[in-house]
């Protein structure tokens, strides 16, 4: 027989499932943002260069013309890998400000 206890389990395995689907789907959509930043932007130069532009918060723009640059410096990064990078550098989270500790900038 099936106790109240077992399918409060399951259920609870199901919204798991669901909940870890779901968050990487909204606050992803792929790779990390440091992880993809760290490894697309740290064979040339110090992942430091990004901080200047960091800082001053530069827009989506600005950043596309920056990783069309280093595509021209040799960056391999498929359309996919750069529009995410555009966008993790547009919109820097906790951890990607992280790689700029200097002038974190605190609320
Ligand atoms: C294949 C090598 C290479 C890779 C990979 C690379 N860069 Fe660069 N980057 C360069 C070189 C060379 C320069 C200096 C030449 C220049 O300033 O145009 C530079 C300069 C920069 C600068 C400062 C110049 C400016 O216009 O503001 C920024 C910012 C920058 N890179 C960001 C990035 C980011 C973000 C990534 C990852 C998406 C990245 N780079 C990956 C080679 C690379």
């Amino acid at each position: 027989m099936k106790s109240l206890h077992q399918r409060v389990l399951f259920l609870n395995s199901i919204l798991f499932v669901l909940q870890v689907l779901l968050t990487n789907q909204t606050s992803a959509a792929g790779p990390d943002c440091q992880e993809l930043i760290q490894n697309k932007c740290a064979s040339c130069h110090f992942v430091k260069y990004i901080c200047p532009k960091i800082e001053q918060g530069k827009g989506t723009l600005s950043w596309k013309w920056t990783i069309n640059a280093m595509v021209k410096e040799g960056l391999t990064a498929t359309d996919q890998e750069q529009d995410r990078l555009v966008k993790c550098l547009a919109e820097p989270d906790e951890k990607v400000k992280a790689f700029c500790p200097s002038k974190e900038q605190r609320p």
